[in-house]
């Protein structure tokens, strides 16, 4: 027997010795574990995850109901997938189950144990939480740098002109990734990343690529004995991606830190400065130079695709519904003036345009299955009598808890009029059957930005130009298909349209 062989049997035998050990202390244990499919020895239930996994837990649900347990290899997993189960553990339980299982590929250069999305909560955590929640993302801060996102909205303007004289389609997922990736480098470095479309290309892909490190399913982290293997080279693909950003990062730093030393340096305004402003009053100690670049990848990484593909997704459904669309049209044009771009401060007086958000966020949420969390310390009962076991993962299908019967008439219909009429139901995370954004302790700090970004550019594309599918397609023809990448839902085919001057 080679080497090989006489490890792998050796890997084969632990597994089975240790699916049969974890059967049998979870029955003895006495806990209600919520029922769900039969788990195959060793691979659990991994085989039924498929492509899609937001689609097949969804599909489970309805056999096994809205609180399910999965194996995935040697980890529990629980699948919540209705609004009233989605309360217990992000509000009733929200500090028990806050924390979050760390992928094994994120260990690269210590990430996981910097990182505001990975870390578990712990004064750390609670110190980056704060400088988001009251200096990166306060409507203050917000405000102070809106001309910075108002320029970079008028060249998404120009570009799609330039596309309109031509009689061009554009690939809008593309068009909207660069000039969310340009917001937020300028709320960020009050720099542009991408000149061009093909520079964003650039960075599509290194954020891309972190995602699926992020949220493919990975072997080893089903596995913890292939930890060091490493089988699907996940881990190595991110350690190439976070050194690419590292690289880029610590260069921006230091030239900011030089220009700060000048006598007549004049503050940006930017979450740099005030990141570096932080780092000097707490004495470096809380946030060095080590911890923003940490920091930094959290916010590109966590900002720019879901942010994208929510605008496509958007604009897809105002395509696919001409109606709508008229709507929309109308309510912005009255308010703002017809040909003219949206500003930040008009966000407030289009609750159609708004309703659209909500509406593409439910039947679309960017974060399908939100990002999972960890009962760490203890076993967790619920109102209906099953058990979260101490060590368990959980996940919250948003996917299907927007697509719910039990919660949404008509539910797989596009219709914003739901959350005009009678309905107070917003996204800010007090409203389970709507939580794109999460909720609770973890609940994503990025929201307000994202919104104003999302508002920014829907309202200004519709004011400014009509729009039409390229080759002749009809709006009924469109296919609304959606794909998992990373753990972001995007449209299966991009959306390429020729945008037509409106004055
Ligand atoms: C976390 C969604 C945009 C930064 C999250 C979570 C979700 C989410 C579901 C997990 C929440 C939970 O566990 O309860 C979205 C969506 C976005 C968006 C749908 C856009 C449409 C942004 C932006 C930024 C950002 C623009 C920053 C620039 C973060 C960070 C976390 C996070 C840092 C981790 C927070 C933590 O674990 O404490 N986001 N996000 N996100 N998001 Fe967002």
């Amino acid at each position: 027997m080679d080497a090989m062989t006489y490890y792998a049997l050796a890997f084969l035998l632990t597994c089975v010795i240790m699916h049969v050990l974890n059967s049998l202390l979870s029955r003895i244990s006495n806990h209600t574990l919520p029922p769900g499919p039969y788990p195959l020895p060793i691979i659990g239930n991994l085989l039924q995850l498929g492509q899609n996994p937001h689609r097949s837990l969804a599909n489970l649900a309805k056999i096994h109901g809205p609180m399910m347990t999965l194996k995935f290899g040697q980890v529990t997993t629980i699948i919540i997938s209705s609004q009233d189960l989605a309360k217990e553990v992000l509000q009733t339980h929200d500090l028990t189950l806050s924390d979050r299982p760390i992928p094994q590929a994120l260990t690269v250069l210590d990430h996981a144990y910097y990182s505001v999305g990975f870390l578990p909560v712990s004064p750390l955590w609670r110190n980056l939480r704060r400088i988001c929640n009251d200096q990166l993302f306060a409507n203050k801060t917000l405000d102070a740098s809106q001309l910075l996102r108002r320029k970079k909205l008028e060249e998404l303007l120009s570009d799609v002109y330039r596309s309109s004289q031509t009689g061009e389609a554009i690939d809008i997922g593309k068009a909207a990734f660069k000039t969310a990736l340009n917001f937020l480098s300028n709320t960020i470095f009050s720099i542009d990343f991408a000149h061009s479309i093909s520079d964003a290309g650039d960075y599509k892909d290194i954020v891309v690529n972190i995602l699926k490190a992020v949220g493919s399913p990975n072997l080893a982290d089903f596995f913890p004995l292939l930890r060091i293997l490493d089988p699907q080279g996940i881990k190595r693909s991110y350690g190439i991606y976070i050194g690419k950003l590292f690289v880029l990062f610590d260069k921006l730093i230091e030239e900011r830190l030089k220009v700060r030393e000048r006598e007549n340096y004049v503050t940006n305004n930017d979450m740099l400065d005030a990141l570096l402003d932080i780092s000097k009053e707490e004495n470096s100690r809380e946030m060095d130079k080590q911890q923003i670049k940490h920091l930094l990848h959290d916010l590109f990484v966590a900002g720019t695709d879901t942010t994208s593909y929510s605008l496509e997704w958007a604009m897809a459904e105002l395509i696919h519904n001409p109606d709508i669309m008229s709507k929309a049209k109308k309510e912005v044009e009255e308010a703002v003036g017809i040909g003219n771009p949206v500003t930040e401060s008009d966000i407030a007086t289009l609750p159609y345009l708004q309703a659209i958000i909500k509406e593409t966020l439910r039947l679309h949420p960017p974060a399908p299955l939100l990002l999972p969390r960890k009962a760490n310390k203890v076993s967790v009962q619920l109102i209906n009598g099953y058990t979260i076991p101490k060590g368990a993962h959980i996940m919250i299908n948003e996917f299907a808890i927007g697509r719910d019967e039990e919660s949404w008439e008509n539910p797989t219909l596009f219709s914003p009029e739901r959350f005009m009429v009678g309905t107070k139901v917003d996204i800010k995370g007090k409203n389970f059957q709507l939580t794109p954004f999460g909720s609770g302790r973890r609940i994503c700090p990025g929201l307000p930005l994202a919104m104003r970004m999302l508002h920014l550019m829907l309202g200004s594309l519709i004011n400014t130009f009509d729009w039409k599918l390229e080759n002749g397609m009809k709006p009924k023809e469109m296919n609304m298909e959606d794909v998992i990448e990373g753990n972001a839902l995007r449209k299966k085919d991009p959306l390429r349209v020729i945008p037509l001057k409106i004055i």
